[in-house]
């Protein structure tokens, strides 16, 4: 087995034998060619059991399990790069594990869940990812797709946190969530978040509340949702599952973070980036009449998403339920942002502490 820290229990040799003889399909498409190995731990007594490797297998739930009728679950998304440079030896990357684990635990607290220990939290995965090292793809943009969750299990209809919990990683070796540019649809009846709700963690219940407004949409060729803000429905949130960014110009917007958008740690390494890259960089408010206004009057101007499963994904044309139909020029930023990135999570350039996790 590989070598960890020893608290994370192995997976059996059968399971490893498994693991062995899958070989990759391409296209890889994106989350549906699930590992065999699952990591699985369970709350009870107050106590995290330590996470155990195990086969990927259907969980035994109480059909009235707090999580299924109250929502109380979370989860992260999370990605292992294989390793293609020399900055490293190890064959894999996870990219910023601790920063993740310390959002897994910010919606833990929101949903009055129990925190996970963050060094447990990252050895889990560190294990997963070892066991899992010939599903780690080899090519640029293509990764090991990492998805801790956690969810209440008690069995009972009382609505009060659970006392019983389960937490699970599963691995998909994936392509970018967007392997094309996307269409996004500016929604303006739906909102994602209201203040102090729980747009700010990545509780689930946060990525269901899109899929009626999506849904159909999809039928007209729009990929992602570009949600308004709820109070005034003027200004830019994010997308479906990415935050948004536009460059204007030479200077490059995010909406700043509040208590209605997700802390994008993709979102965070572009703030980085974007300085060492020459472009000015200001988190501010983005009014969507102002921003339609001057991409129809032809200003200089790209609207691209970002996010772990996307990584970044340009936005070839807006539109809306008045019929607008607005085609966006070819983006120049956001390829030049999306190599820099995809370098570091592969190893092939240096980067800030704790981004690069070798495996
Ligand atoms: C991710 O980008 O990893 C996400 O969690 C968003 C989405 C795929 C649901």
């Amino acid at each position: 087995p590989p070598a960890g820290c020893g608290r994370i229990a192995p997976a059996s040799s059968e399971l490893r034998a498994g693991v062995e003889q899958m070989r990759l399909p391409d296209p890889l498409g994106f989350g549906t060619l699930m590992a065999p190995i699952m990591a699985l731990a369970y709350y009870r007594d107050g106590a995290w059991e330590t996470p155990r490797l195990t086969a990927l297998e259907p969980l035994q739930l109480a059909p009235h399990a707090q999580a299924l009728h109250y929502g109380q679950a979370i989860f992260e998304g999370m990605k292992a790069y294989r390793n293609l440079g020399a900055l490293f030896q190890s064959p894999a990357l996870l990219f910023r594990p601790y920063d993740h684990a310390s959002r897994f635990n910010r919606s833990a607290q929101r949903l009055g869940m129990p925190r996970i220990d963050e060094e447990v939290f990252v050895e889990t995965l560190e294990q997963l990812v070892a066991h899992l090292d010939k599903l780690v793809p080899e090519r640029l943009a293509q990764s090991l797709y990492l998805r801790p969750a956690m969810f209440g299990i008690t069995d009972h209809l009382s609505v009060t946190p659970s006392t019983e919990y389960c937490f699970v990683v599963v691995a998909t070796p994936s392509d970018a969530f967007f392997t094309t540019p996307i269409k996004a649809w500016i929604e303006r009846r739906y909102s994602r978040a209201g203040a102090g709700g729980t747009g700010n963690v990545k509780a689930a219940g946060n990525y269901a509340a899109s899929f009626a407004a999506a849904a159909p949409l999809r039928e007209q060729g729009f990929h992602q949702l570009l949600w308004l803000d709820a109070n005034s429905r003027t200004h830019l949130e994010e997308f479906t599952a990415m935050n948004v960014f536009v460059r204007w110009g030479e200077t490059l917007l995010t909406p700043p973070l509040s208590d209605t958008i997700l802390p994008g740690i993709t979102r965070d390494s572009l703030l980085a980036l974007a300085g060492p890259l020459g472009l000015a960089m200001q988190e501010r408010p983005i009014a969507i009449d102002a921003l339609v206004e001057a991409i129809g009057g032809g200003a200089d101007i790209e609207v691209f998403g970002c996010g772990t499963g996307a990584v970044i994904a340009s936005v070839e044309a807006l539109g809306d339920e008045s019929g607008l139909r607005l085609p966006l020029p070819a983006p120049s930023v956001a390829p030049l942002l999306r190599k820099s990135l995809l370098e570091i999570h592969h190893g092939l350039a240096p980067a800030p502490k704790g981004w690069q996790w070798p495996v």
